[in-house]
């Protein structure tokens, strides 16, 4: 269970300081607003260490921080991503790095790190890298998914702190294997769904949904990942990777190697590279782990030889929360883009709209909710945009019609490289100074959530969970 959805309601002295219980009985005094500042008060618990670690984390950037030394495992498409955000933090060395794809992607890591002044040993084998490497604080995966238990037990075996990529592992019974290493060595273990410490979302979470439940009673939910039509991914011929060497990790092909995702036994298709990120999200916001699931889609426009997991998948959980049952819809689509990614939450007193895409998000009253101008005042949302007034001016509404609510901007901007933060906190966890946002336990609860729609879709029929599926 995450940590949010097991720690108790605080009491009201534990929760705020002054300025904002005098506001919240400041309007217990107004009888309309009274049962508006009963709700607010009930959310006001959240964890504040997360608080510190979300809203400071630009602090470190110019700190001085105790060193930290890693290795890079898996230096493909992600792992480049990593060794970019890495490089923009004080106190973070790389000493190794290890990729099967020899003279390609670890020639390029390699080059890049010397080049930024980090001199690292090169490996083909994690066991080699292991065994020669000492003084390792910790390493990152960014292999394939079905690598990843392998070896996030081992290193954890060695002593080695581990930042694991999601999805944490392609089966449950691996992801299991994860969790009860990390418990077994005492080692961090990290998974890699960076919203979990990206600020914007904290404070959505934190400040809009815990502390103010601006949005009412939240009964619904809705994300997608729409992708545009891709290519398979391509290589360049001379840079081939001998098949013995292709065997031996796994691969069949060449073809296999490049496009692993959409491989059974590699990967788990959209709905699990992409799904994973925004169902942990539902998982988080609503403080609750699914209770069922129903799910249909399959591999309707690309071959299905070369891609053995579904192109389209909908997906319909279902939530109990301690307010009541929420509907939450997803879907994966990669033969169109249209609206891209986002979630939303939908509440009888508002809606949150929010994306990892920086440029995206918004929040928006229902009409007969009382007034936000008080969060706004304290700064917990931007003042509102008279967004459709052009159009609400210029169209003519059937009198129906419900004319759409004023957008406030979430007033957390972040443009620092997506994953920076949820790195920050992995080392800011090895060095002791915080808490991981995205624990083995709570990666292996998202996988046990994700993993399901590909079961409901195989069984053809709505699935119902174990609470007790969640936990080891
Ligand atoms: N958090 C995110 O936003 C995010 C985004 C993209 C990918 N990912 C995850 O990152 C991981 C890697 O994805 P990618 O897109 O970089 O894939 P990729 O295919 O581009 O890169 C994988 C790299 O791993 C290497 N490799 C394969 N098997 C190996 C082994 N046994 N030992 C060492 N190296 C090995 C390959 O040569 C390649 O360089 C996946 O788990 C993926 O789900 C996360």
């Amino acid at each position: 269970m995450t940590e949010e959805k097991k720690k108790p309601e605080q009491s009201g002295s534990e929760k705020k300081g002054l300025g904002r219980r005098d506001f919240l009985q400041g309007l217990a005094t107004v009888p309309v607003l009274g049962a508006f500042a009963l709700a607010l008060s009930r959310d006001l618990s959240y964890e504040r260490k997360r608080k510190a670690q979300a809203f400071s984390h630009a602090r470190k950037r110019t700190g001085d921080v105790k060193e930290v030394k890693i290795a890079l495992l898996g230096a493909g498409a992600q792992g480049q991503v990593l060794m970019d955000a890495c490089l923009k933090l004080p106190g973070v060395r790389f000493t190794a790095v290890c990729d099967i794809w020899t003279e390609y992607n670890q020639r390029r890591a390699a080059r890049m790190l010397d080049k930024f002044g980090h001199r690292v040993n090169a490996y083909e084998d994690y066991r080699e890298l292991l065994a020669e490497e000492k003084g390792l604080d910790g390493v990152l995966i960014a292999t394939p998914d079905f690598w990843h238990a392998e070896q996030t037990v081992a290193c954890l075996e060695a002593g080695l702190n581990v930042y694991c990529e999601k999805e944490m592992s392609n089966t449950l019974e691996g992801a299991r294997k994860m969790v009860e290493a990390a418990r077994r060595t005492g080692k961090l273990l990290q998974i890699g769904h960076q919203r979990r410490s990206n600020p914007r979302y904290l404070h959505c979470y934190e400040k809009l949904i815990r502390e103010t439940g601006l949005l009412g009673r939240i009964t619904s939910a809705r994300g997608q990942w729409n992708r545009a039509v891709q290519e398979d991914l391509g290589w360049p011929q001379r840079y081939e990777i001998p098949e013995s060497v292709l065997h031996k990790y796994g691969f069949n092909s060449m073809h296999q190697f490049r496009n692993w995702r959409w491989y059974r036994g590699l990967g788990g298709g959209p709905i699990v590279d992409l799904g994973s990120h925004q169902i942990d999200i539902f998982s988080w916001f609503l403080g609750a782990n699914p209770a069922a699931v129903i799910a249909n889609g399959g591999t309707d426009y690309y071959a299905k030889t070369t891609h053995e997991w579904h192109d389209t998948v909908m997906a319909v959980y279902e939530y109990e929360t301690r307010d009541g049952i929420v509907r939450a819809a997803y879907q994966t689509l990669t033969t169109n883009s249209s609206e891209g990614y986002f979630e939303n939450f939908l509440g009888d007193q508002g809606t949150l709209h929010i994306s990892e895409s920086a440029g995206r998000g918004g929040v928006y009253r229902e009409p007969q909710a009382p007034q936000w101008d008080e969060w706004v005042r304290q700064g917990y949302l931007l003042a509102p945009e008279k967004a459709g007034q052009a159009t609400r001016a210029d169209a003519v509404l059937d009198v129906r019609e419900t004319i759409a609510p004023d957008r406030h901007d979430i007033p957390v901007i972040f443009n620092d490289p997506y994953h920076m933060p949820h790195l920050e906190n992995f080392f800011d966890a090895i060095r002791g100074e915080a808490d991981l946002t995205c624990p083995a336990e709570t990666g292996y609860e998202t996988a046990v959530a994700v993993l399901k729609v590909n079961a409901s879709i195989e069984a053809g029929r709505r699935l119902v969970f174990d609470p007790r599926e969640f936990h080891i």
